[in-house]
């Protein structure tokens, strides 16, 4: 795994890994740099998922989790250069939907524009009391190029994301509960990050194969009919009891014992 990285932390501890963009000085804004050292590091995740059961996703310091696209580099760029500079970021939303494991997004302080798609693009999203989100892109003359045309109206409907999108305006963090952008509320940025971990034991003791298939599957079923959807989850429903998980499962259950499970 290659730790050398400049714009991004990753830090692995047991079966759980926090990945921290660490820009402080620019309120962690996304550049080319943080997108292309997120790809990598998210590739290699991917291809090392036996390692680890859960991710959390976080910005360096107590001001933000990230402020944005970086402002001063999309300044000077080309059409095509903006384009990419989107495709890079959809890339890397992406691969966090694709990681075979839960990833939960810490949000502490501003998480504007591409911090709130990239937030949005893992699995769910815990902040803390300071947390301010918005899709500020029309007051600088953009749309949102991360996900956000797309994903906020799937979390929080239509009406409400074209509101928040057209207007550009700042959510607190009890107006994010109650739109279901936000899961849970903690006092501070420690209290998050243990709340956080406590899920993810949680998570870990089900079945690693059951939770990545459950996740494959709500992740394409949000781009399909119901009756797609159904299909789809049919399908891995059969699939699955070929695994050792659900016979270990369904057994410990008949046996009244705690199931041990294996992923496969
Ligand atoms: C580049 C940024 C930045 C950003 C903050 N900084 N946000 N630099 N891009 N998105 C820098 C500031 O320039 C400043 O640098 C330092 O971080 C601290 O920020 P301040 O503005 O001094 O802090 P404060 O007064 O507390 O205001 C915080 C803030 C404000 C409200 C978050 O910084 C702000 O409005 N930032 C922009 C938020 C935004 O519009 N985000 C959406 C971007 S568009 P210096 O060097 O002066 O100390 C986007 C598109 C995504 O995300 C899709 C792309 C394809």
């Amino acid at each position: 795994m290659n730790t050398k990285f400049e714009t991004i932390t990753l830090e692995q501890s047991g079966d759980f890994a926090t990945l921290s963009v660490s820009r402080e000085k620019s309120l962690n804004a996304l550049n080319a740099q943080v997108h292309t050292e997120l790809k990598e590091c998210l590739t290699q995740l991917k291809e090392n998922a036996d390692n680890l059961r859960g991710l959390i996703f976080t910005g360096a310091g107590d001001k933000a989790f990230i402020a944005g696209a970086d402002i001063v580099e999309m300044s000077s760029m080309t059409p095509e250069q903006a384009f990419n500079f989107a495709v890079l970021g959809q890339d890397v939303s992406l691969l966090f939907e694709e990681l075979p494991f839960p990833v939960i997004a810490c949000v502490n302080g501003f998480a504007l524009g591409g911090g709130c798609e990239m937030a949005m693009s893992c699995d769910f999203i815990y902040a803390t009391e300071t947390a301010l989100f918005g899709q500020p892109e029309v007051k600088l003359g953009l749309i949102p190029g991360f996900g956000g045309t797309q994903r906020l109206s799937k979390l929080i409907g239509r009406n409400n994301a074209k509101e928040l999108i057209y207007t550009g305006r700042n959510v607190k963090v009890d107006e994010a509960k109650q739109l279901g952008l936000v899961v849970k509320v903690f006092a501070t940025k420690e209290d998050m990050l243990e709340g956080a971990t406590k899920t993810l034991g949680k998570i870990s003791a089900n079945s690693p194969l059951a939770v990545s298939t459950a996740k494959s599957v709500m992740n394409e079923g949000n781009d399909l009919t119901i009756a797609e959807g159904l299909k789809v989850e049919a399908k891995h429903f059969g699939e699955i009891f070929t695994s050792y998980d659900m016979k270990e499962g369904t057994s410990a259950f008949t046996e009244k014992r705690k199931a041990n499970f294996k992923g496969e």
